[in-house]
């Protein structure tokens, strides 16, 4: 049997036709961009590491407010970096802390932006670590106690609820950590409020450049114990099978870019957003190439972007947010 050989046209003939048939679009709707909050005044310090990206205090925050929002970006990701650190995270939810105040004044300036509140004790925590961590009696050895950690995420998610953030976002993989910040979200009568969880997190070394930003790299240990192994994919769908039972409204691949097959993983075996977040070191990689004239900047950001959303991402947090949503207008 002879099978008939079947020609397809290649429709890629002329820009209209391209347009067309495109399967994939990358808008700046899709982009959540981070921000750094600090305390002080008339603060605006450039992250070394990440050129384009600033720790900003409140009283120099309100022009890039206008200035994202103005850009049709729909959201910000708030990351708190406090004076003040302690054994306990205190600052992560205090009804004065820099993320809740930051939260009431973006939402007073541009009450349509998102305000996405990072919910982790980390940048908060004199250890670094993202809980309470304790001294097992008869090793000696600190471990960080998921119970009495999970209290304190659930009194800083209901913070930055009552401050008016529009989704929280826990990024501490403890155990039950999103049925834990479902029931006390509801209990403090945030039923509207979704959650995004950090489903999918790996023990990646691609967070180097923000650990420097929100100083944050753990003074002992690892975060290996809460965050996957990069090797495992199938471990990768239990996690989010777990969050989705819990009560998560999107699921989160961390890193993005060595890690597309989550992603699309997600996306074909669940019903929720995907959100895919390019990290620090993917960002910083291709500014310090871009800086030494070796790669395009811009062909090279939009493409990268381009495959998060092929690869399934409804939602990507990025750095170069501001940045793509310009090109993609211009
Ligand atoms: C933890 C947190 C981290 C990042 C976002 N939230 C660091 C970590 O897990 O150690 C990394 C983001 C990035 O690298 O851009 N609260």
């Amino acid at each position: 049997m002879s099978y008939p050989i079947v020609r397809h046209r290649r429709l890629r003939g002329s820009q209209a036709m391209r347009n067309l048939v495109r399967e994939t679009r990358l808008s700046m709707h899709d982009f959540l961009y981070p921000l750094f909050v600090t305390e002080g005044t008339d603060v605006r310090s450039e992250i070394p590491s990440m050129p384009g990206v600033f720790h900003l205090s409140l009283d120099v925050l309100e022009a890039e407010i206008r200035e994202i929002a103005s850009l049709g970006i729909q959201g910000v990701l708030l990351f708190g970096v406090p004076s003040h650190k302690d054994e306990i995270g205190s600052e992560a939810y205090g009804h004065e802390s820099i993320v809740q105040r930051a939260t009431r004044a973006i939402k007073g300036w541009a009450p349509e932006l998102l305000v996405v509140a990072d919910t982790c004790l980390c940048q908060f925590t004199s250890h670094g670590h993202c809980g309470v961590v304790k001294k097992d009696e008869r090793t000696n050895n600190a471990y960080v106690d998921n119970d009495l950690s999970l209290e304190l995420l659930v009194k800083t998610a209901v913070s930055q609820a009552e401050a008016g953030a529009d989704i929280i976002a826990p990024s501490n993989m403890m155990d039950g950590y999103v049925l834990a910040i479902r029931a006390g979200l509801d209990e403090a009568g945030f039923e509207h409020v979704p959650i995004m969880a950090y489903s999918v997190k790996y023990a990646s070394s691609f967070y180097g450049p923000f650990r420097d930003a929100a100083h944050s790299t753990p003074q002992f240990g690892d975060r290996k114990t809460y965050q996957m192994d990069p090797a495992n994919a199938r471990e990768a769908i239990r996690e989010a099978e777990s969050d989705v039972r819990e009560g998560a409204d999107m699921l989160m691949v961390k890193p993005a870019l060595a890690y597309m097959d989550i992603i699309r993983e997600l996306k074909d075996q669940f019903d929720l957003p995907v959100v895919a977040y390019n990290v620090s070191a993917e960002y910083s990689m291709i500014k310090a190439a871009a800086a030494q004239g070796w790669i395009d900047e811009r062909s090279i950001v939009l493409e990268t972007l381009l495959g998060f959303k092929r690869a399934g991402a409804d939602i990507v947090i990025t750095y170069h947010a501001k940045d793509a949503a310009r090109w993609l207008q211009g």
